[in-house]
């Protein structure tokens, strides 16, 4: 499978998938990294592992969305793309292209979806007080970070983080669970079943088990017990 990555800044998505692919046997091949921004930093990283890669400046389009994606899907064709990974592409597409790549476009997300969709998805956890964060794979269907889950890993969040420590639990998780995850898609492990996503590769249920911390013994019946 030729697989372009969309970019929008550092890539460091991009790069683990750069790594998993360069494996022998990985079904996958990055053939295409493609940026709407010139100054994305992860081009770089592209260039120097040999891949190919393209600039379409979104600004250029102003609000000529289809335009812009006409554009990228120009590149798509040249490089004998079939499947489209974004890995912090900053551009929302439109209901036509998404149809046009349906089951064939997957996103990464740094939350358990369906909470926090959209941005700063790290703050919002804190702020939220939930124990539990983590990243999901999932097809890209028309509304914002929808569509259906393909992986997810989880991580815990623990007294005293901050933003930037949950970020960073968090990615580590992302840089195992994208490869996983599009090489299931590539080497057609998933079969939909309406519009949920069923991972059929052998020992693969969609999750990659993080290991948590040991959870402190819990306490005997005794001390819950009521006295009097
Ligand atoms: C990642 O957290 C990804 O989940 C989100 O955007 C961020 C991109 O980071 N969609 P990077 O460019 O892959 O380092």
């Amino acid at each position: 499978m030729r697989v372009a990555i969309l970019i929008s800044g550092r890539g460091s998505n991009m790069a683990a998938l750069l790594h998993a692919a360069a494996v022998p046997g990985y079904p996958a091949t990055i053939a295409l990294v493609l940026s709407n921004r010139a100054d994305a930093a992860g081009l770089a990283v592209a260039q120097a592992a040999g891949v190919p890669t393209a600039v379409v400046e979104s600004r250029a389009f102003k609000s000529d969305r289809d335009g812009f994606e006409r554009a990228m899907e120009a590149e798509f064709a040249h490089h004998g793309i079939e499947l489209v990974a974004l890995a912090g592409f900053m551009r929302v597409l439109t209901e036509g292209f998404v149809e046009r790549w349906r089951d064939r476009l997957v996103n990464i997300h740094p939350s358990l979806l369906p909470s926090f969709k959209g941005l700063d998805t790290h703050a919002r956890a804190l702020a939220a007080g939930v124990k539990l964060h983590g990243c999901t794979v999932h097809l890209v269907r028309h509304g914002v970070d929808d569509g259906p889950i393909l992986a997810q890993a989880a991580v815990p969040v623990l007294p005293g983080d901050d933003e930037a420590a949950l970020a960073a639990r968090v990615l580590e998780q992302e840089h195992l669970l994208y490869p996983a995850a599009l090489a299931w898609l590539a080497a057609g492990q998933v079969r939909m079943q309406g519009e949920l996503a069923v991972v059929t590769a052998p020992g693969a249920q969609g999750v990659l088990a993080n290991p948590l911390p040991a959870p402190a013994p819990l306490p005997t019946t005794d001390a819950w017990r009521v006295s009097g």
